[in-house]
């Protein structure tokens, strides 16, 4: 499992040279995260200062990660891409595929049965490339990534949003589709659009029931999720400095919440502290060697306001304990205004459960704190009021608080501890009585919180909040609870106040653990045979999609007007669907059932154009494939955002839709239909949406002249023969352009002419 100190030892050795050399080019002092970015150019030295926002730029990341939900796809991708070990270090996670519902060893033990192929094919996919594999119940990819792996200065990407938890430890780590990873495994250049900057000022410091995740609740309240899109988000200032490395962690990884492209944090003392901590001491001395080129220039952070584009300030000692939601992570509300907030929205003030843990927040700090309320249970006689889960990050935090007491804890308050894995975060949770969809609320300490993402309930609302107070809220059993003034009612009749949350920043003790579940690949992996059934119903190996013929687009039908928020859950869901992760046509099953149909407001119930009926998305467009019949899927605003699954943009091509065109669309989805050979567009005048009608033909009249910077005009036939003709624009540049061209990218990538 161990880390490549080696690797790292030469990203430090070019480091100095090349963050130097771009400060000259540049002209001015830098960011951090443009020295990331300048240290990783895929051509070396900075000869350019490149425009943010705007300038696409090759970089060469030195890390990859997969989780085993992406993995599938990735692998299957990666091996149709004919090379015989993997160019960068990268691993793959189990962490995905394992339901919750009992606790942990059960659980455990059906996932490995029910699961049992997909993980022997991403394990022996793993020991032939070069990949080191991580077992179910080993950890969730991001702790486990930020406790081995992670390293300050570093730039990874992973095929999961919340890769950008190792902001935590100073890296630029990017969440990518799978078709990305692939190229970046291959031995390819990976491709990013130079992010703008947003700078966060951490002032005053953190102290009570205030935690690290209320920044990143607060920033989302002001950014919304589409205010970060683009941009990286860099946090400074004493606050941040006084902040644990683990907290930076879930302040990171929340950045995927407000779309930012990444977050990240000046290396600094806690991050040395838990580079000790986690066994990597070497790391933590080459990175003090360079530690001037690991955070910003001093001008920088003295103003802000000269070298960010958005500059965000705030008082962490003012700054209180917040609960996001319901069904969307930036609706933030301060613990002091929920009483009113929840009255006003006729929340429902009864919470079932409160969940603690998952890859956002499950470090020792975490879970020290919210043990340490947990305890105060017996001590002033209380009773938890909801039902109380936790799931560990890895097995290292597991074990280390199994040793130190605190699951003995937990579990006297009633709770039940699920695998090192995703489980009720990604709507692994098998509840109990979900099924019957009643109004119900959840506090949770994950980072997401769109509607059926836990238990599959559209019903279920869930707020997200800090492990504390996730923990205070479940013993008090009510939403509006404010542990910071209320009062609780124990056994004896007698009112009590919970004390505040304590906990350690790092274990005492040290961590320690067993069997960390890892399985080092093979040196040599090439007489290893990986198979898969053709009968198999979870993995089938991928066919290359058809190249473009060239020709304009006639007589395209609209297959879908979605309605308002499309994220990837609604085009690609996940829940029971990540069952066929690694089957294209299987998945494609549950193309766009998630979205609502603008022309009567039901989610997958759609007009097929071809007999007047209507029926459900998947069915009706695998009948304009087999009719011959090319398709378009109209969307609104920030179209695909959420997760990073290419599967949201593989289904639709593999079902022979050929166009998305939406108001605008979240970055990592359009990249993604860019590598899957799909014409993705958006509107040139937003209002355009307004004019696309329900049994619209289209036809692109000038595709065939398809360039970089160049819009596409649309001629829409509406159904009593009138037409209206509009722009769409798009951001293909001339590489991009070249995957459309050959069907995807992979199709170029195999032929050798990527
Ligand atoms: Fe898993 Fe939820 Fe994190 S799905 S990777 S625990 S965001």
């Amino acid at each position: 499992m161990a880390f490549d100190i080696d690797m790292i030892q030469k990203v430090y050795a070019g480091i100095t040279e090349r963050v130097d050399k771009a400060r000259e080019v540049v002209g001015k002092p830098l960011t951090l995260s443009e020295k990331i970015l300048y240290a990783h150019l895929w051509d070396g030295n900075p000869t350019t200062a490149f425009e943010r926002g705007t300038d696409y730029v090759d970089f060469a990341p030195d890390r990859i990660a997969c989780q085993d939900a992406t993995a599938q796809m990735a692998l299957l991708q990666f091996m149709r891409a004919g090379k015989p070990k993997v160019a960068v270090p990268t691993t793959v996670h189990c962490d995905h595929l394992i339901q919750a519902k009992v606790g942990a060893d059960k659980d455990l033990k059906r996932a490995n049965e029910t699961s049992n192929e997909v993980f022997d094919f991403l394990g022996s996919v793993s020991n032939k490339y070069g990949i080191g594999f991580w077992k179910p119940g080993a950890g969730i990819i991001h702790q486990v990534v930020l406790e081995n792996y992670a390293f300050p200065g570093g730039m990874m990407i992973g095929t999961d949003s919340h890769t950008v938890n190792a902001g935590g430890l100073g890296m630029i780590a990017i969440g990518v589709g799978g078709a990305d990873a692939v190229d970046v495994m291959a031995g390819m250049p990976w491709e990013l659009k130079f992010p703008k900057l947003i700078g966060v000022k951490l002032t005053g410091k953190l102290s009570g029931w205030t935690a690290p995740k209320d920044v990143i609740l607060k920033v989302a309240g002001i950014l919304t999720v589409k205010g970060g899109t683009g941009a990286i988000i860099e946090y400074f200032g004493e606050g941040a400095e006084a902040m644990s490395c683990t907290g930076k962690g879930t302040i990171c990884n929340m950045g995927a919440e407000v779309g930012a492209t990444t977050s990240t944090f000046g290396y600094d003392a806690s991050m040395d502290r838990y580079l000790r901590s986690t066994g990597r001491a070497d790391v933590a001395d080459a990175a003090n060697n360079v530690k001037e080129y690991l955070t910003a220039d001093p001008e920088v952070y003295a103003s802000p306001e000269q070298y960010f584009d958005q500059v965000i300030e705030i008082n962490l000692s003012e700054l209180e304990p917040h609960l996001n939601g319901p069904f969307t992570p930036d609706l933030a509300t301060p613990i002091s205004k929920m009483k009113e907030a929840a009255k006003e929205n006729d929340w429902p003030l009864k919470v079932e459960y409160g969940l603690i843990g998952s890859c956002t927040n499950s470090s020792y700090e975490d879970i020290s704190r919210a043990a340490s309320l947990a305890k105060q249970v017996s001590d002033k006689k209380l009773k938890t009021k909801s039902s109380f889960t936790i799931t560990p990050g890895s097995e290292q935090v597991r074990y280390t608080i199994e040793r130190d007491g605190f699951i003995d804890t937990f579990n006297k308050i009633g709770a039940t501890v699920f695998a090192n894995a995703c489980g009720p975060c990604i709507g692994m949770w098998d509840r109990e009585g979900s099924e019957k969809e009643e109004r119900n609320t959840i506090v949770h300490s994950f980072n997401r919180n769109f509607a059926k993402r836990a238990d599959g309930n559209p019903n279920t609302l869930a707020f997200v909040g800090s492990p504390e107070l996730v923990t205070a809220i479940a013993i008090s059993g009510r939403l509006d609870f404010n542990p910071l003034k209320d009062k609780l009612i124990n056994e004896d009749g007698e009112e009590v106040m919970l004390d505040e949350p304590r906990g350690y920043e790092l274990p005492p003790e040290g961590f320690a653990v067993e069997d960390a579940g890892y399985q080092a690949p093979a040196e040599d992996g090439s007489g290893i045979n990986v198979v898969v059934s053709p009968t198999s119903e979870r993995l089938e190996l991928l066919k290359p999609f058809a190249p473009w013929d060239g020709k304009n687009i006639t007589g395209a039908r609209l297959l879908i007007k979605a309605f308002g928020k499309c994220t990837t859950d609604h085009i690609s869901m996940a829940g029971p669907w990540l069952r066929y992760r690694g089957h294209l046509d299987n998945i494609s099953n549950n193309c766009l059932i998630g979205a609502v149909n603008a022309y009567n407001m039901k989610t997958n119930f759609v007009k097929n154009q071809l007999n007047g009926e209507y029926g459900g998305v998947p069915d009706t467009q695998r009948e304009y494939k087999a009719a011959g019949i090319p398709t378009v899927v109209v969307g609104d605003h920030n179209y695909g955002e959420g997760s990073s699954r290419e599967h949201a943009a593989m289904e639709p091509r593999h079902l022979g839709v050929k166009v998305v065109l939406v108001k605008s669309f979240a970055r990592i989805h359009e990249t993604n239909l860019k590598k899957q050979g799909m014409l993705a567009l958006t509107f040139a005048n937003e209002a355009d949406y307004d004019l696309i009608q329900e049994d619209d033909t289209f036809n692109f009249v000038d595709l065939e002249g398809f360039a970089p910077g160049k819009d596409v005009t649309i001629e829409l036939v509406h159904s009593d023969g009138s037409k209206d003709v509009i722009k769409a624009n798009h951001s293909y540049n001339k590489g991009q352009i070249a995957w459309f061209r050959a069907g995807s990218a992979l199709n170029l990538i195999a032929a050798g002419n990527a």
